[in-house]
C-alpha cells in the first residue's frame, strides 16, 4: 500500500491543550494509508532574519521533516482571533530562508478547536491568508471549525458523539483526497531535502 507521510503542528504549548485531543481524535479516524509526525513547535527559538545563514538544530530538524512530508495538518485553536504565537514563529522558521520555503506547493489543510462557537474561525482566515503567501495548496472545503466539549472528546481522542465523529472521518477522507490530488497534479519541487540551512 502506498503511503502519504502527514506533517502535523498542533498550535498550542498548553500541557492540556483541547487541540492536542483534536489531534488524536483526528489520527484515529484518519484513512489508514496517512501516515503522521508531529511537527514540534515547542523547541523553536524566536525566529530573526539573523539565523539565515545558519540555522539552530531545532528549526533546521522542522524543515528537514518538512521536505519529507507530502502534506500537513494544522490543529491551532486562536489566540485574540489570530494565529497563536508559537505556531506563527514555527511557520516563520519554515518559510525561510529566501528561496526555501518549506511550504512551497505543499498540500495543506487546517481545523482547530476552541470550547467557544467560534471554533477558531478567524485563526483559520488568517492562516488561509499566510499559507497562500507561503504558496501552499490549502483545502478549501470541508471547513472545520470545533466547538470543544469534554463531554464529547475523551482525553486520549476517543470521540463519544457519532455525528462529530462522521463529520471529523468525512474530514480525513477528504483531506487525503487532496493531499493525493496535489501530489499527483503538482509534484513538489525536487531538492526540497537539500536545504542549505
Ligand atoms: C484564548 N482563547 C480564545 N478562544 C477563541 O475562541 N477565540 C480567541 O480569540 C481566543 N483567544 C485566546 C487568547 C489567549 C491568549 C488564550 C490563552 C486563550 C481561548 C482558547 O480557545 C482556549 O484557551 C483553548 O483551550 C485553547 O486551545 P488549547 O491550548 O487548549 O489547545
Amino acid at each position: 500500500m502506498d503511503t502519504y507521510r502527514v506533517g502535523f503542528f498542533i498550535g498550542s504549548l498548553s500541557s492540556t491543550s483541547i487541540n492536542r485531543v483534536l489531534a488524536r481524535a483526528l489520527i484515529r479516524l484518519a484513512p489508514a494509508d496517512l501516515q503522521f509526525v508531529e511537527l514540534p513547535i515547542d523547541d523553536l527559538p524566536l525566529y530573526s532574519p539573523d539565523h539565515d545563514d545558519d540555522y539552530p538544530p531545532a528549526p533546521r530538524a522542522l524543515k528537514r521533516t518538512l521536505a519529507a512530508m507530502d502534506g500537513v495538518l494544522f490543529v491551532t485553536p486562536e489566540y485574540n482571533r489570530s494565529i497563536p504565537g508559537p505556531l506563527k514563529n514555527a511557520i516563520d522558521w519554515a518559510s525561510r530562508p529566501f528561496g526555501q520555503n518549506s511550504f512551497d506547493r505543499m498540500p495543506v489543510g487546517m481545523i482547530g478547536a476552541s470550547p467557544s462557537s467560534i471554533g477558531t474561525a478567524l485563526a483559520q482566515r488568517t492562516l488561509r491568508v499566510v499559507m497562500a503567501y507561503c504558496n501552499a495548496y490549502t483545502m478549501s472545503q470541508p471547513e472545520a471549525y470545533i466547538t470543544f466539549s469534554p463531554a464529547t472528546f475523551g482525553p486520549e481522542g476517543d470521540v463519544s458523539d457519532d455525528a462529530v465523529r462522521g463529520f471529523l472521518e468525512d474530514y480525513m477522507r477528504e483531506f487525503r483526497e487532496h493531499v493525493v490530488r496535489i501530489s499527483a497534479a503538482a509534484p513538489r519541487p525536487q531538492g526540497t531535502e537539500d536545504h542549505t540551512v
